[in-house]
């Protein structure tokens, strides 16, 4: 590993390994950490004497010190969707991310990028929320000069947002939506993501910036839904369904192996994920980011 390593806690998942590739085509080396670098291996190219994928639990002191030793710079793309026994959200989303922020300072790491998500505030009333925003408050206590990375809802070709609304809009004649369809969202390309993750840590500013990152365009529910359903040649009934419902069917759902809709996911789609005009975002990185529509059409040709 050169001396502009960069260890990706979560690089073998939807965002992570996309901020590995990215890295690396900017010069980075990249430690891949996560608790099966199995999966690493299976991924990524491992011939790449670049690359390496180890073996680390963000919940655990030394594997944590082990996977950042000698780093120049670390991203946490860790997530927790579903809390199952020792796994809640704050467990992974503020003590391990403290934990990752306080020794990255203590071994002299120079660049953290921490992945949170648009909206977290440490005072919400959702539990989800408000532990990103704790998380981030944690983080920033930690490593003064964090880079904060909050992605909207984010699309690709291996995502579960895009692809389930497309599988469920094809399948079903009519279409139950999270309450009106009126939540706002702006759904951001995961490979643009991943670049402004790359980018601001190349970057030479040293001080702490919050990156807020969404897609080009502002939709309501309703509207997306009718704009994935236009570009697949779709024309679905589209049904209200009140969100008590959802919190309820959300609340079994959670009880399978791989649940498909949870209750965290329900909380977000009740309050606007749009990204703030007075914060850095793809502009400030000089990316224009992807249009869904764009996307969409590349995902359907390659079918
Ligand atoms: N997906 C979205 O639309 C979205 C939107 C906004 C924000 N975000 C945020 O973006 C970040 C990445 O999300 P994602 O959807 O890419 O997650 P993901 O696909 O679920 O990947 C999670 C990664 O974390 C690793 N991991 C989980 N627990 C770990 C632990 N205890 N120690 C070490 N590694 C662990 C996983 O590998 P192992 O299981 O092998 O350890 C995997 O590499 C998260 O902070 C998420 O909240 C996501």
């Amino acid at each position: 590993m050169n001396d502009r390593t960069v260890t990706v806690f979560g690089g073998t998942g939807f965002l992570g390994r996309r901020v590995v590739r990215h890295l690396r085509k900017h010069g980075f080396s990249v430690q891949i950490a996560s608790r099966h670098p199995d999966r690493g291996h299976r991924l990524f190219a491992l011939d790449d004497p670049q690359l390496q994928s180890v073996e680390a639990n963000i919940h655990d002191e030394r594997s944590v010190a082990d996977a950042l030793a000698g780093a120049y710079g670390v991203v946490n793309a860790v997530s927790l969707y579903v809390e199952h026994g020792h796994q809640t959200f704050h467990s992974v989303h503020v003590e391990s991310a403290q934990r990752v922020a306080a020794q990255a300072h203590r071994a002299g790491v120079e660049r953290l990028a921490h992945v949170s998500g648009i909206g977290a505030d440490a005072a919400s009333q959702s539990l989800y929320v408000r532990k990103r925003g704790e998380g981030e408050l944690a983080v920033q206590a930690a490593f003064a000069d964090a880079l904060l990375i909050r992605p909207a809802v984010m699309f690709g070709p291996d995502d579960a947002f895009l692809t389930t609304i497309l599988k469920l809009l094809r399948r079903l004649p009519i279409y139950p939506m999270f309450g009106r369809g009126l939540t706002a969202l702006q759904p951001a390309f995961v490979e643009d993501v991943a670049e402004a993750v790359a980018r601001a840590l190349q970057g030479t500013e040293k001080h702490a910036i919050t990156y807020e990152c969404g897609g080009p365009r502002v939709y309501s529910y309703e509207e997306f839904l009718r704009a994935v359903a236009h570009e697949a040649g779709l024309k679905p009934m589209l049904i209200p369904i009140p969100f008590a419902a959802w919190h309820a069917l959300a609340w079994i759902s959670e009880m399978l192996p791989s649940p498909p809709v949870t209750r965290n996911q329900v909380e977000l789609l009740q309050v606007d994920n749009v990204s703030s005009p007075e914060m850095p975002g793809f502009g400030q990185l000089g990316i224009s980011p992807h249009s869904v529509e764009e996307i969409l059409q590349q995902m359907l040709w390659s079918r």
